[in-house]
Parts: C-alpha cells; sequence; structure tokens
C-alpha cells in the first residue's frame, strides 16, 4: 500500500486491496486541530487546539475528514453543563454530533464505505469524542453516502435531527400512510425534520411554529401550521391524533399535546428528564428516579387517557440513516442552513445560538 496526500490534506490510501486500517493511516494522521471544552461554561470557555490525539480505530470505526458540522441545541447544552454528571470526569470533552465530510480511513472490518468516498452521519448523544474536529471518528453505522446533490454544509444539518424524528416516528409510533401527526415545534430541526419524513410517508400532518416558518412547513407538505405567537392552538389545531412529537416539552405542550390524542396514539417528548435528574442528584439516584418518573407518567396516562407515553432519544439507526439519505438527494427532506461560520470562529457561532440572534440552523465549515 502507498499513501497519497490529497490536495485538501485528506490523506488516501492507495492499494490493491479494498481496505485500510488506521495502524497504516496513523503514519499520516496523529492529530488534529480540534475545539475542546476543558471545563463548562459560555462559549468563551471553547478552544481551538492544535495537536489533539486521533485514538486508534476499532475494527468498526471509521475516521472522517471533517468539512461542516452543525451546531446542535445539545452542543449548547452540554457546553453549559448538560450532562456533567457523565461528562464532568471525562473533561476536555470535544462537542459536535453531526458531520459531513470524507472517509479517511477505515477499521479493519467496515465493509460498506471506501476511502475518499463523501459521507453524512451523526455521533450519539453521550459520544464523548465530537465532530468539531478536524478528524472525527464515527461508527460504520452511524454514516451513509453524503447525497451529491447537496453541500457539505447542507447535509451537516440534517442527520441528528432527522435521526431523533425518525426514531419516534418510525420506532417508537410506526406511524403509517393515512394516520395523522401533530408536531409541535415544527420550525425546529427536529421538528420540520419530522414533519417532511411523515409527509412521505403519507400521513396528515399539523404542526405549531413561529409565524415566520408557516410558508416553508406548509410547502414542504404539512395541512395546518398554526403560530403559537398569536394563537391559542389548543383550539385551533383541527382534530385528534395517532401521534404527537413534542419537541418543547414543556407542561403546557405535553397537556395539550396529550388532549389531543386518539385512545391509543403516542405522546413522545424530547425532553426526557434522565440526564437532568442525573446531574441534581447524581448517576445512582437520577437514573432510577426518572426511571420511576417515566413509569408512573405511562401508567398514568394510559389509564386517564389510554394513550402511550414516551422519551425519545436520537439513536443511531442506518436504516434511517439510509431512508434520509434518499429523501435529501431527492429535495425532500432539508434543514435549512441560516448562518455559517468557519470552525476558528466556534466562540461567535455559539454565542449566537445561545442569544437566539440566529432562529435556524448554524453551521461550522472547516477549511
Ligand atoms: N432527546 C433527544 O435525543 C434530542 C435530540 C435532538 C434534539 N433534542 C431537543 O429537542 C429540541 C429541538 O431541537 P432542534 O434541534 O429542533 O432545535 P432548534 O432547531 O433550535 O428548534 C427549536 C424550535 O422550537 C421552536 N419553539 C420554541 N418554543 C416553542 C413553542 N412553545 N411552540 C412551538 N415551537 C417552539 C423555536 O421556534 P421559535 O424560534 O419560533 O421560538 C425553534 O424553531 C431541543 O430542546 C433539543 O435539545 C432532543
Amino acid at each position: 500500500m502507498r499513501w497519497l496526500l490529497r490536495s485538501r490534506n485528506v490523506p488516501v490510501a492507495i492499494q490493491n486491496g479494498s481496505h485500510n486500517t488506521l495502524d497504516s493511516c496513523r503514519s499520516l494522521v496523529t492529530s488534529c486541530r480540534a475545539v475542546l471544552l476543558p471545563r463548562f461554561g459560555g462559549p468563551e470557555v471553547l478552544e481551538v487546539r492544535q495537536n489533539v490525539h486521533i485514538p486508534e480505530l476499532k475494527p468498526k470505526e471509521v475516521l472522517v475528514r471533517t468539512r461542516a458540522v452543525s451546531v446542535n441545541p445539545l452542543d449548547t447544552r452540554m457546553r453549559s453543563g448538560y450532562g456533567r454528571s457523565l461528562f464532568e470526569p471525562l473533561l476536555p470533552l470535544i462537542l459536535g454530533r453531526d458531520i459531513s465530510g470524507e472517509v479517511a480511513a477505515l477499521g479493519s472490518s467496515v465493509r460498506s464505505l471506501s476511502v475518499g468516498q463523501e459521507v453524512f452521519g451523526a455521533l450519539h448523544p453521550t459520544a464523548v469524542r465530537g465532530t468539531y474536529a478536524d478528524y472525527a471518528i464515527l461508527a460504520e453505522d452511524e454514516l451513509t453516502i453524503k447525497p451529491e446533490s447537496i453541500s457539505h454544509a447542507e447535509a451537516s444539518a440534517i442527520p441528528f435531527a432527522a435521526l431523533t424524528a425518525w426514531r419516534a416516528l418510525r420506532c417508537t409510533a410506526r406511524i403509517k400512510q393515512g394516520q395523522r401527526l401533530l408536531v409541535v415545534g415544527g420550525g425546529g430541526a427536529v421538528g420540520f425534520s419530522a414533519i417532511q419524513l411523515a409527509v412521505a410517508v403519507g400521513c396528515h400532518v399539523s404542526t405549531t411554529c413561529g409565524g415566520e416558518c408557516i410558508s416553508r412547513i406548509l410547502a414542504a407538505g404539512a395541512e395546518q401550521a398554526v403560530d403559537y405567537t398569536a394563537e391559542d392552538y389548543e383550539t385551533s389545531i383541527n382534530g385528534y391524533f395517532d401521534a404527537v412529537l413534542d419537541t418543547i416539552g414543556v407542561p403546557e405542550t405535553e397537556r395539550i399535546g396529550i388532549n389531543l390524542l386518539k385512545r391509543g396514539g403516542h405522546y413522545m417528548t424530547l425532553q426526557g428528564e434522565a440526564a437532568s435528574l442525573a446531574d441534581r442528584y447524581g448517576l445512582a439516584v437520577g437514573l432510577p428516579v426518572s426511571t420511576a418518573i417515566l413509569l408512573k407518567k405511562q401508567v398514568q396516562y394510559r389509564y386517564s387517557h389510554g394513550i402511550e407515553y414516551s422519551w425519545n432519544y436520537m439513536r443511531a439507526d442506518p436504516e434511517g440513516l439510509h431512508e434520509i439519505r434518499r429523501l435529501s438527494d431527492v429535495g425532500k427532506l432539508k434543514v435549512p442552513v441560516d448562518k455559517t461560520f468557519s470552525i476558528k470562529e466556534v466562540k461567535e457561532a455559539h454565542e449566537v445560538k445561545d442569544k437566539r440572534l440566529v432562529p435556524g440552523k448554524v453551521v461550522l465549515e472547516f477549511d
């Protein structure tokens, strides 16, 4: 095997066989630039550092040369200390879940990808080495080929949000053609992804959102979009639903969402309390307490309303990622990018999200 350093510093293995291992790749890439989170706090704690060690690839892992990553609410929340019960002993962390880039090297048992391919995907919410780095490591099943029709910046905005929506709609509620879905908070990345995924299945979709998103949401195929800032959506929303995806998850939206469900319907919130309770009481107490709270609500709502209640989390899902790729490629699944920054401007990017100066997706691009 011989090695070639591509024009944009992507190490590419030129070889006779079909696979490359990091053992060989390490001769070229053993460290890289990354954004470190040495302690919890405001955007000012983020540090762009050179020569950050790249761990060895495990057999099913892939080294990706990063082109773009998006800023998710989880990134800014983790930076501020959300999940500290889990993450504090592991500092410094690298933030970032989403990625779009190029395959730089493959673990020994990766079969579905090859070096040089353009890929996109997302890490699990609890990953410690995130994607805010020139080289990121993801599992094979967290990645798929990037659609050629969209840029790296556009691709990086999609996977974490769309997989969160997919897991709720397809794995929890198992939505089917003809069913009715209510998305609470359809203007955000997860909510807008959920609308598009459900429309693609043939569902009838209603949503609540800020007024400026209404035309985009109706153009994506939703049948009703109610401006929650101007109307009482509890009375404006038409009919009852087979599933409610609540991206906001405050007591008020939970109450309304549950009251708008048919019997047998699914209420799914993205604001599960496991991490916040673990932060408050420690892992040993917080996790059992959160399980007890969840069980209590599930029993209570089954008894009072005849509905299924769940906390939903993003998980890797190769089938979901494949479908997300297919829909993105044909323009049926988009997450609009409002603003891009260079990775060197990561503090500014976090600041605009913290201060809500940019409502939509913010993407960090790598030179
Ligand atoms: N559990 C998980 O695994 C998981 C995974 C991904 C995301 N999440 C969580 O899910 C939430 C959404 O994530 P995201 O990536 O979609 O965030 P996002 O793109 O920032 O979107 C949030 C959206 O919520 C809207 N909104 C706020 N209050 C609302 C209300 N009362 N009614 C209707 N819409 C409202 C905002 O619109 P306006 O600007 O108009 O207020 C904004 O468009 C975040 O809290 C995130 O932490 C959880």
